[in-house]
């Protein structure tokens, strides 16, 4: 399939008399055939899910393969665009639209989306096609209160020019470049979420099935399960054995499942900064506590231990210095590929528990970091726990702008505990915050 071929811009210009007859038959032809697709489709979503939700539009969910995705996807752009084409020479040749002199207005409108001052720069190609935005069919317009659909990308997206050019140069049906760190740098610098591509991500040489559920929880993977590319360490080993190395990297120790200290985690309450799962999760009616998230969750330690108590926890993480979503993909734990300055993408009031620990600290900003809180008690449900673990500050800040800052959130206070960092004995001006934080029930 000719991706290219497929997208070029149509032309809208059959404003000749001669065609009345055509383009009324393209209507009926075309409202139908689109009708048909949108059935199938709803259909087929509702199938898979057990719900049938007819507002939102197919290629959003469900049960699709990318290809069928890319050919339906391809097929109803271009019937949107007759049907468009159809319906507004329609009107025009019905006097409900002014005169056939605003089609050219319409039509650069339309070519030129995308250069609409946001964007800095004109879009062509790839690019272009990614950020839309993309005309919806007659009849999807009520729930979106707009005609156009415009595919998410991150404000400072804009910012990058060049950048943003390289991450969407490949080839459209192709396997996409190898550039993980480069995408996440990009992510990093606020243009998250990346546009999509359509290209097909490397696959790993002798991939193999993985490893059944509660054995996969403290297994670690196969090296044939990913594409080492982006990694300093081309295999597990080296990542469990760099613990025991100098050198510093993101969550050094996490990858050891079973000499390290991931295996001791959360299941011992000293009574001060470390609580325990058990004890957590006693402060509220047993089982009430069921789905959740773990900012910043490492190799999905915590997850597997709440798996284990049957709470499911999704697990955000990066992949700076290792494959942690693919770790955490691998013991049958859900990842999440965002970064911290990112939006919970959970609705208000949804969620049992949020836990983060060690990434909510002084270095984030502090403006940034309330919005952050924020979040995390939008999403909570009334009665849902935020558990603050070991939130490290300087002395001087921990009374002047964070406790003054959790203060105001609105939590309820279960636990707190705040205790100076010693180092081999000796005091230091350094503080950790550890707190388990309830949104009211009213
Ligand atoms: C998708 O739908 C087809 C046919 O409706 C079905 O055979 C298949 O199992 C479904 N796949 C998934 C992953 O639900
Ligand atoms: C793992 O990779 C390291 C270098 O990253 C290499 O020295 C070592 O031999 C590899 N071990 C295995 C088991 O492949
Ligand atoms: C919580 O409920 C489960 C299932 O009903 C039960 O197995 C477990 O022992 C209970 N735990 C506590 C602490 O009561
Ligand atoms: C913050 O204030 C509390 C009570 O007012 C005090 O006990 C604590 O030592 C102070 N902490 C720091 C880091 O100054």
């Amino acid at each position: 399939m000719d991706y290219h071929m497929s997208r070029k811009p149509r032309d809208r210009q059959h404003n000749s008399c001669r065609s009345r007859v055509l383009v009324l038959l393209i209507v009926v032809v075309t409202n139908i055939a689109t009708f048909l697709l949108f059935s199938d489709a709803s259909y087929e979503v509702g199938n898979g899910s057990g719900k049938h939700d007819r507002s939102v539009p197919f290629w959003n969910s469900g049960n699709i393969t990318d290809y069928a995705l890319a050919a339906s996807h391809d097929e109803l752009v271009h019937l949107h665009n007759h049907l468009a084409t159809a319906n507004s020479l329609v009107e025009t040749l019905l006097g409900l639209k002014a005169t056939a002199s605003d089609m050219p207005a319409a039509r650069d409108e339309q070519e030129h989306v995308g250069g609409d001052g946001f964007w800095q720069w004109e879009l062509t190609g790839e690019l272009q096609l990614a950020v839309g935005p993309h005309k919806l069919p007659l009849g999807f317009t009520k729930n979106l209160g707009s005609d156009q659909l415009y595919p998410t990308v991150g404000q400072a997206c804009h910012r990058f020019p060049d950048e943003l050019e390289r991450y969407m140069d490949y080839k459209p049906g192709g396997e996409c470049p190898s550039d993980e760190q480069f995408a996440q740098r990009l992510m990093l610098k606020g243009c998250e979420p990346l546009p999509r591509r359509r290209c097909r991500p490397r696959r790993p040489a002798g991939y193999v099935e993985p490893t059944p559920l509660r054995a996969s929880l403290w297994a670690t993977p196969p090296d044939t399960s990913i594409v080492w590319d982006a990694y300093t360490c081309k295999n597990y080993s080296c990542l469990v054995n760099r613990r025991k190395t100098k050198g510093s990297y993101d969550c050094k120790d996490c990858f050891d499942l079973l000499s390290g200290r991931e295996k001791g985690r959360w299941m011992r309450d000293d009574g001060a900064l470390s609580y325990s799962i058990d004890a957590v999760l006693a402060t509220k009616p047993n089982g009430t506590v069921r789905i959740g998230l773990d900012i910043g969750g490492g190799s999905g330690t915590f997850a597997a231990r709440m798996q284990e108590r049957g709470v499911t926890v999704v697990t955000t993480s990066m992949n700076f210095d290792g494959p942690f979503n693919s770790f955490i993909a691998s013991r049958g734990l859900v990842p999440m590929h965002l970064s911290i300055a990112h939006r919970l993408p959970f609705f208000d009031g949804t969620l049992d528990i949020v836990h983060s620990m060690h990434v909510l600290s002084h270095w984030i900003p502090d403006a940034m970091l309330e919005f952050t809180l924020f979040d995390i008690y939008r999403v909570l449900r009334p009665g849902g726990l935020f558990w603050l673990d070991h939130f490290f500050c300087l002395g001087t800040q921990m009374n002047t702008t964070y406790v003054p800052m959790f203060n105001q959130i609105g939590f309820n206070k279960v636990r707190w505990n705040a205790r100076q960092k010693l180092d081999q004995g000796i005091k230091r001006n350094e503080w950790y915050l550890s707190a388990l934080l309830e949104k009211p029930m009213t």
